[in-house]
This record gives structure tokens, sequence and C-alpha cells, in this order.
């Protein structure tokens, strides 16, 4: 199963939604490959990517190097790491044929092999995003509880309607999940139920919530799992999304 982290906005979380449910579909005894699809390489600094010069994504889908020299193998999950060549990349894509199914081309041989591949994506929408939704069965919206993120998701819907017109007729919206969430502002409830309706009216559904928690921070920055901090708040609730989501 290919699934996407997507959400246009900023900063809602798709990175560490992304890391979490590699790590800890790898520590359940899954085989998963994380594609970090960011030229801003977030997801390939946390996992411990710390040079520039390695086999990246963006060597794959030129076709300069075969994809299973390129993954990179850690405890927990593969990593296809990022480049900052991918916004070269996705200007040189707006120039071929068959620009959206490039990804999908280059998954091809491996794609048997792992049983999630999960793909980072970046804050804006542009080719590389249509690519990895062209290649998806499924996508998971990742939103901060505030008051705009309704724009966000809506905009994440219509870009979906495109795919399946297009290019894909068999991805899915798997669910919104909302990140980084405080009781303490008083508003985040009230959107949080505006955000489930919305969620429900798009046959779609809303996941358990990830609280805000410094831990998540903390991990990035030390390169380690989520799950080696078993007391924090947001590895519970993120063990909990995945008990969701592996429910279908
Ligand atoms: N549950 C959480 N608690 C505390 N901080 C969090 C939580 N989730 C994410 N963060 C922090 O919020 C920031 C944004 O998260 P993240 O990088 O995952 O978002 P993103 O959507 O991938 O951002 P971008 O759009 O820039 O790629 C990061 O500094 C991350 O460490
Ligand atoms: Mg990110």
């Amino acid at each position: 199963m290919i699934i996407t982290i997507g959400n246009q906005k900023g900063g809602v979380g798709k990175t560490t939604t992304a890391l979490a449910m590699a790590s800890i579909l790898g520590r359940k005894g899954y085989k998963v490959l994380l594609i970090d699809l960011d030229a801003q390489g977030n997801a390939s600094l946390a996992t411990g990517v710390t040079s520039e010069n390695i086999p990246s994504i963006v060597d794959v889908m030129r076709n300069e190097i075969e994809i299973q020299n390129a993954i990179l193998h850690f405890n927990e999950y593969d990593l296809l790491a990022s480049s900052k060549a991918l916004s070269t990349l996705q200007n040189q894509l707006m120039e071929e044929m068959g620009r959206e199914y490039k990804l999908k081309e280059v998954l091809e041989p491996v794609k048997n092999k792992y049983d999630y591949i999960i793909i980072d994506t970046p804050p804006h929408l542009s080719i590389l995003t249509v690519n990895a939704f062209t290649c998806s069965d499924k996508v998971i919206i990742p939103a901060l509880a505030d008051i705009f993120s309704l724009q966000g998701i809506g905009q994440v819907f219509v870009s979906i309607d495109g795919v399946k017109q297009y290019t894909n007729n068999k991805i899915q919206v798997a669910g919104v999940l909302l990140t980084r969430y405080s009781d303490r502002a008083t508003l985040s409830k009230d959107v949080r139920d505006l955000i489930g309706k919305y969620s429900s009216s798009q046959n779609t559904k809303l996941y358990t919530t990830i609280r805000e928690n410094i831990a998540v921070k903390e991990s990035q920055l030390e390169q380690k799992s989520l799950c080696d901090y078993r007391r924090a708040t947001a590895a519970k609730d993120y063990e909990v999304f995945i008990e969701e989501f592996l429910e279908g």
C-alpha cells in the first residue's frame, strides 16, 4: 500500500506523521519504505541522513541510478532520501511527457517488496505532490486545529478530485489527522468538531488527535524515533492513530 502524507499548508505535522508511521509500522514488523519528496529534507535529516552526497530520489527519478541502489536501510524502515535538487527536478519534469507518472514508474521494481510505502510531501502543490498522489492508494491529511485549516484540507480534496479524474481513479483519502493539539486553546475543540463534520461530509474519517508534546522536537533533534520516548503523549497518540489506520 502506498500512502501520501499531504497538505500544502506548511508546518502541519506532515513530516512528523510520516516519520511516526514509518517507525511504528516498522516496529510492528511491516516492511516500510519512507520517501522524502520534500527538498527541505526534514524526514531524511530526522532519520539520520546528514550528507547531500548520497543517492536520492532525484537520482532515481532522473533514471541515473537504479532504485534498489538508492534505498538506504535503517533499523525500523528503509529511506529514499531527499535532495535539494528536487526543486530543479520539479522544473525539468514540467518539460516531460508523462510527468505525473514518473514516481509510479520508478517504484515499480520495489513496490511489492514493501508492505507500506509512505511519501512525505512539500508544503506546496507541485508536480512532485501530483506524482505522489498518482502512485498512491491512500492519502492522510495532517492539519492543525486552527480556523484556517479547513481551507487547507478543502484544497487537498480539490487536488485529489483532479487526480481521481485524470491520473489515479483509485486514490482515497484515508482520513484527517489533527496534530499539535492543545486543550488549552479554547477554540481547538470547536475547530475539531467543525473538521470532524467536514470530514464526514467528504466521506472520510477524522482520526484520533495528536497532542502538542515537546518530545516530538527532542526526538527529531536527536535523530531518534519518537517511539523511544515511551511515556511521551505524542508517541502514545501516534500508536492509537496507527491502530485506527490499520483497522481501515
Ligand atoms: N505533536 C507535536 N508536538 C510538538 N511539536 C510538534 C508536533 N508535531 C510536529 N511538531 C513540530 O512542529 C513543526 C512542524 O512539524 P512538521 O515538520 O512535521 O510539519 P510539516 O507539515 O512537515 O512542515 P513542512 O510543511 O515545513 O514540511 C516541527 O518543528 C515539529 O517538530
Ligand atoms: Mg515536512
